[in-house]
């Protein structure tokens, strides 16, 4: 059993702080803010994820885990610290590491016996080596310190699964020392581990993320060839993937990929090659067709419609995909500003994201567009004109192709996520639009 702490409570931090605790480590989580502290002692959640809060409560009560704002309580003694603070994107695509540095000098001025600190968070390649330099140069007390690199896998709305049942453990380390202490960490975990040098673990993360990023925008660009052409991208996928090398996963072509890692783990990384006079034109080919593919629905829509004013607009799902109530990057936020600026009055239909939603545009008029939140997906559609379909929800999925046709005055549905086949939705007499099929 390792004392562990962690720095920041985010989905990366949390997550990974329950399931060291779940496992049986004595884990403290870290923030900065104080309500979410209580609300984490409170065995509230801070983050919307399928069974974290059970597993909050559940070790809270067996004291495996704790929550505070007292870092140097927390660090001072500790064998571990994983670092799972956030690293957002800048305007040139570069990773800020601000909040790493701050975590980095924190450790460095507090610990007082030797200790292993563990970078979770997406850094750029090369970053470890210079948060361990930066932690030996404010070092105040006399003792071993190493840095070692653990990038995270997980994705959101499956996270605590995703982390209990990893595929691999990527663990990056420089020293036998630090790789053992972080071999016994994960023992108990009892999972497939590669053990590589820092770099390599660093880069292992952007060249998966980016990889699936690659996937997803093939076959976006291979969709929108298929719709010129006369062929079904799902049929496509399909035959595609029964060959192993290619897999069944991340074939699903859509409105584009969202979400607080992908968008910015491409650009990051081609951010990276640039800085080393190298043009990464895979990666950036990737951005470029997924940048194209968030309005194509709200092209294809223009182009039939001609204009959006005045018109009835229903959306379904806002959120990058289901199971989060993440807005980071999704479609929604694209196309919404380009239908309020034409006049559309829209009637939105999220089951969790609306109210994050509201927050960006507010429920009323301004001076063009309308928006309005609906808490049923009838209410959406009746009287629209026209709908878009921009999350995959299981609410959404279950609409039947009849209830388009009944409830919207003119049945026109732009489908993102190729929820519906296409013939049962021209069957229902539904003018279906959907990605990579025909209309
Ligand atoms: C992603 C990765 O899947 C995780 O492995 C990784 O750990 C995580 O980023 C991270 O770096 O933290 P996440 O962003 O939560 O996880 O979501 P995904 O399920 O990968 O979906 C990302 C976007 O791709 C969504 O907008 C989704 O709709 C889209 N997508 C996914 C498609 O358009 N088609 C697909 O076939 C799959």
């Amino acid at each position: 059993m390792f004392k562990i702490a962690v720095a920041g409570t985010g989905y990366v931090g949390l997550v990974a702080g329950v399931c060291f605790a779940e496992v049986g480590h004595q884990v403290t989580c870290v923030d900065i803010d104080e309500n979410k502290v209580k609300l984490m002692k409170s065995g509230v959640s801070p983050i919307f994820e399928a069974g974290l809060e059970e597993l909050m409560q559940k070790n809270y009560a067996v004291r495996r885990i704790d929550y505070t704002t007292d870092y140097k309580a927390a660090y001072k003694d500790a064998d571990a610290i994983f670092i799972g603070v956030g690293t957002p994107e800048q305007p040139d695509g570069s990773a800020n590491l601000s909040y790493i540095a701050t975590v980095a000098r924190q450790i460095a001025e507090t610990i007082e016996k030797d200790c292993l600190v563990v970078v979770k968070s997406t850094v750029p390649v090369g970053t470890n080596d210079k948060v361990e330099q930066f932690i030996h140069d404010f070092l105040v007390h006399n003792v071993r310190v190493e840095v070692a690199s653990n990038p995270e896998f997980l994705a959101q709305g499956s996270a605590v699964h995703d982390t209990l049942h990893a595929e691999r453990i990527i663990i990056g380390t420089e020293s036998k020392w630090a790789e053992e202490q972080l071999m016994k960490i994960y023992e108990l975990f009892g999972l497939p581990i590669v053990s590589v040098n820092r770099r390599s673990a660093e880069m292992i993360k952007y060249a998966s993320n980016d990889f699936l990023a690659l996937k997803i925008s093939y076959m976006n660009d291979i969709a929108n060839l298929c719709e010129l052409v006369g062929a079904n991208i799902h049929d496509v996928a399909k035959g595609m993937s029964f060959d192993e090398r290619i897999g069944s996963k991340f074939l699903n072509a859509g409105i584009g990929f969202g979400g607080s890692c992908f968008p910015k783990d491409t650009k990051a990384l081609e951010y990276i090659a640039r800085q080393h006079g190298y043009e990464l034109r895979t990666v950036k080919a990737a951005i470029d067709v997924n940048n194209d593919q968030k309005t194509m629905l709200y092209k294809k829509a223009s182009k039939r419609l001609i204009t959006f004013n005045g018109l009835k607009v229903a959306i379904l799902g806002l959120t990058f995909k289901p199971g989060t109530d993440d807005l980071r990057e999704a479609a929604s936020l694209d196309n919404v500003p380009l239908l309020l600026e034409q006049g559309a009055d829209i009637f939105a239909y999220d089951p969790i994201g609306a109210a994050n939603f509201a927050k960006v545009y507010p429920e009323g008029g301004n001076s063009k567009g309308r928006m309005t939140y609906v808490a049923n997906i009838e209410d959406a559609l009746r009287g629209a004109n026209v709908c878009f379909i921009f999350t995959e929800w299981g609410e959404v999925k279950a609409v039947s192709p009849e209830t388009y046709k009944n409830f919207m005055r003119t049945p026109l549905v732009y489908d993102g996520r190729n929820i519906y086949r296409v013939e049962e939705m021209r069957k229902a007499g539904v003018e279906y639009h959907s990605i990579g099929r025909e209309s």
